[in-house]
């Protein structure tokens, strides 16, 4: 009875994974990974270093560019990169007729608005030329991002760190719109574990000033600074440790603080290019099956 019921568990599995496989083997599946972009080489190693991780695992990958500043600048060097939109037309032109779709945002806000926005705007003049088009979501989308994302940054801060000295993050952050709200879950989940680790922006409610009050206030002496952005490009280099007086480590050396910087982007970190990959099998498609409700 019992030997009856594994065969035949067997055989619905068989019946369910086969024809799956084989429609697969046929599907033509394009990998497009969307960074923002960056036009700083020394920034671009994560870049490159989330690439490698997708290369494991994923083969046929394009690579798009959010940022049309970025990619006209690169242009102007000869280094030409493709938006969103000519990805998708690059996919379609190469004969794929599936498409994947991974979104290298920190968080769904203004710039994964954009990505969306890009795919829609390319779907609805052709809306029919793939067959799926699946999107995986920015890092810090659910609340198990947020807890894993912590631990992660808490494994990433420098070893030479001792007793006392507290670390302060980098986000980007929005003026308006939800990424605020994910930096201010971030910090608060940081501090569980760690009372001197703290979540800054340049844009948004996460303010500089405010952690500068909180240093002062927990006596602290030594301050590490570290990008939470994929790249340490611009932001970090200038507005985190750059030399200029509002620079976020001359600040801190104008009130007495010593400071270290850790320059490290979070696509060079293998726990961060894990969530993202998640993210990639976890992707869904929010555009070429819309529901009779659209
Ligand atoms: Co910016």
């Amino acid at each position: 009875m019992q030997k009856k019921l594994i065969i035949c568990l067997f055989c619905l599995m068989v019946s369910c994974f086969i024809p799956n496989n084989f429609a697969q083997a046929a599907e033509k599946w394009a990998n497009i990974l969307v960074f923002f972009g960056t036009s700083m080489p020394e920034a671009k190693l994560s870049l490159d270093a989330l690439e490698k991780a997708y290369a494991k695992e994923y083969d046929h990958i394009i690579i798009a560019y959010t940022s049309d500043i970025i990619r006209n600048k690169l242009a102007k060097q000869g280094k030409k990169f493709l938006s969103v939109n000519a990805a998708l037309n690059k996919a379609a032109a190469d004969g794929y007729s599936h498409v994947r779709l991974q979104s290298f945002h920190v968080g769904a806000a203004e710039e994964f608005y954009h990505l969306q926005r890009a795919i829609v705007k390319n779907l609805t003049k052709k809306p029919s030329r793939f067959k799926s088009v699946l999107l995986g979501y920015p890092l810090m989308s659910s609340g198990q991002d947020l807890y894993e994302v912590r631990d992660v940054l808490l494994t990433s801060f420098p070893k030479q760190r001792k007793n006392g000295e507290a670390v302060v993050l980098m986000g980007h952050g929005n003026h308006h719109g939800p990424g605020d709200i994910m930096l201010y879950a971030l910090g608060k989940a940081l501090q569980e574990k760690d009372k001197l680790a703290y979540v800054a922006a340049v844009e948004g409610s996460s303010t500089f000033a405010k952690v500068l009050v909180s240093l002062k206030k927990n006596k602290v002496k030594t301050v590490w600074l570290q990008p939470f952005m994929v790249v340490a490009g611009d932001h970090a280099r200038n507005d985190m440790a750059g030399p200029e007086a509002d620079s976020w480590s001359s600040q801190l050396k104008a009130q007495g603080f010593e400071v270290k910087i850790n320059m490290l982007g979070l696509g060079e970190i293998e726990g961060i290019q894990n969530i993202y990959l998640r993210h990639t099998r976890d992707a869904r498609d929010d555009f070429a099956r819309s529901k009779k409700s659209d």
